[in-house]
């Protein structure tokens, strides 16, 4: 398997979920890998676990600071970056007016603050060389909206704009810029119960894939627009939701699933 061999990636936010099924993905596929995290411990036993090309790095994705000494870390041992998936979140289900000052400015910091700095940080490199891809990844939450989830949602919703917007900047130098919209995802962000996945399923009944979804599912459609393969997709906000976003049944009519 080598869809990214010879290429050096950045994945934000890898030490848990999502972002630890990219980096297996990415290191499987022939890529060296940065795990940047600030669960410290949990990055760098996934990075033992994945060998020699894969490096932990601590960064907490809302620091310029961290970011640049990331950057050069990376830029000193390979000399180039190819790839940076902005996977790091966070979440806080609660309605309006439950949300504290703090949250709301933590949750924007965190999720689209990173991301920026994220994407400053890297591009500058990407731009010498005028190439690079950047995965940007939002949510289904970022396409539509739900209750409990209001400073979530708007974060995901200014990850999708800042997507396409830096996809007009790099796009015409040789940089990709693309947005995932993951859906049901079980992992400890969503499942925050860690309930069994049964019945961590039966909340996506109303949606076509009637699941959850494996991290590993959002893990190949990084994997595809990280990869020379998608040289055509710029600014695509990719759906990874079992349909969660697609529309919704009417249970009764015909077409729908047994309720
Ligand atoms: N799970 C889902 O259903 C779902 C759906 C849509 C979008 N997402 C998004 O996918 C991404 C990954 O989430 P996940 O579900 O794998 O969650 P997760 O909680 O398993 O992983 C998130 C990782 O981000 C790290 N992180 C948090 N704050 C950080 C910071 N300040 N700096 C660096 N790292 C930090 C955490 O330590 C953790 O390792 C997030 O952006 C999330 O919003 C998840």
């Amino acid at each position: 398997m080598s869809r990214l061999q010879g290429k050096t990636a950045i994945v934000t936010g890898a030490a848990s979920g999502m972002g630890t099924a990219i980096a297996k993905l990415f290191v499987e596929e022939g890529a060296t890998v940065t795990i940047a995290d600030i669960q410290d411990e949990a990055g760098k036993a996934l990075a033992d676990e994945l060998g020699s090309n894969a490096h932990y790095q601590h960064l907490n994705v809302t620091s310029p600071d961290e970011w640049q000494t990331c950057v050069d870390t990376v830029i000193n041992a390979d000399g180039k970056i190819d790839v940076l998936v902005n996977n790091a979140g966070i979440i806080k289900f609660a309605g309006i007016l439950d949300l504290s000052v703090e949250d709301i400015k933590t949750i924007m910091d965190v999720n689209v603050m990173g991301v920026m700095l994220g994407t400053k940080t890297v591009a500058k490199h990407m731009i010498e060389k005028k190439s690079g891809s950047i995965v940007n990844i939002s949510s289904a939450d970022g396409l539509s909206t739900a209750n409990a989830l209001s400073a979530y949602c708007a974060s995901k919703w200014a990850v999708r704009g800042y997507t396409k917007a830096t996809a007009l900047e790099l796009g015409h130098i040789g940089i990709r810029v693309n947005s995932i919209h993951p859906g049901g995802i079980d992992t400890p962000l969503a499942n925050q119960m860690n309930v069994p996945r049964e019945m961590f399923d039966q909340g996506f009944k109303p949606y076509p894939a009637q699941r959850a979804g494996d991290p590993m599912e959002v893990a190949y459609a990084a994997l595809y627009l990280a990869s020379d393969e998608a040289g055509y997709c710029m600014g695509t906000e990719l759906a990874v939701d079992g349909g969660m976003t697609a529309g919704h049944y009417y249970y009764h009519l015909p077409g729908a699933p047994e309720q």
